[in-house]
């Protein structure tokens, strides 16, 4: 199968239009496999609808995007993908392992407990395994969450703020889990933490109004933006969102 393509996530021309209002306006980007991708934005720049497009929930009204070489909607590409979506979504009466297990069985698997209890060891969460998630501290709940992403076993793993609101301890495990996770996953990133961006990332889209205003590594980054070397990466993004939408 084409799983051996090296481009994990090609986005080609994605334009989503809500109404007159043009959301995301033409974003290319490719995303090699084993990598970490940051999207980079302020509020409203066109992140989320980006990934809703790779993910399928959302159809494009121009371009087309692949994520392992079949096309992004399809059965092969929900298959290969997990989701940590921006509004964390695990369900607040259900234990720990409760969720896991339903998320497996919703994808199909038939060894749904012996997958949750993996996942439960991979994330650390042994000992709140039979705790509901509503009683879960941000930091624990925001780390199911990405369990849940990853308890299908994806190729390709989209996490859309995952840090959003967690304090600096609990933000920090989370890194050090992404810094193990993007050895074996293909990974996309949302963030407001550049820093974050700046010690996980790979490469790095910056996006303002829909459109991409530059991708490349750091170093490419700080070429485009006409920064110095060595430049923090705050710095170099401010360059590049400028004109961005505020909230
Ligand atoms: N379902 C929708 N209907 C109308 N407008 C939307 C919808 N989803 C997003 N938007 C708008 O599209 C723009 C981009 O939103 P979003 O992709 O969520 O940005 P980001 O994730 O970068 O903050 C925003 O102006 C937002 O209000
Ligand atoms: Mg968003």
């Amino acid at each position: 199968m084409s799983e051996k393509s090296e481009i994990a996530i090609r986005a080609d021309g994605l334009v989503k239009r809500f109404g007159a209002f043009t959301a995301v306006d033409g974003v290319s980007f490719d995303v090699e496999r084993g990598t970490l991708f940051s999207l980079l934005g302020v509020n409203g720049a066109g992140k989320t609808t980006t990934i809703r497009l790779l993910t399928g929930l959302l159809r494009p009204d121009g371009g087309h995007a692949e994520i392992c070489g079949y096309p992004a909607g399809s059965t092969d590409a929900a298959r290969l993908i997990g989701l940590s979506p921006q509004e964390t979504s695990t369900a607040g009466n259900l234990t720990v392992r409760e969720n896991l297990i339903m998320t497996a069985k919703i994808y199909g698997f038939h060894d749904a407990a012996a997958r949750a209890d993996n996942i439960i060891g991979r994330l650390g969460m042994g000992e709140f395994a039979g705790r509901k998630s509503k009683h879960l501290s941000g930091g624990l709940r925001r780390r199911l969450s990405i369990g849940m992403g990853i308890v299908t076993e994806p190729k390709v793993l989209f996490l859309d703020e995952p840090t959003l609101g967690l304090d600096v301890i609990a933000r920090r495990e989370l890194w050090t889990f992404l810094e193990e996770l993007k050895k074996s996953v293909t990974v996309v990133l949302t963030t407001h933490y550049m820093e974050e961006a700046e010690a996980l990332s790979d490469k790095i889209a910056v996006m303002a109004n829909g459109a991409v205003k530059a991708s490349g590594t750091l170093a490419e980054l700080r070429t485009v933006s006409g920064s110095a070397a060595g430049e923090r990466l705050e710095n170099v993004f401010l360059r590049l969102a400028e004109g961005g939408e505020r909230r």
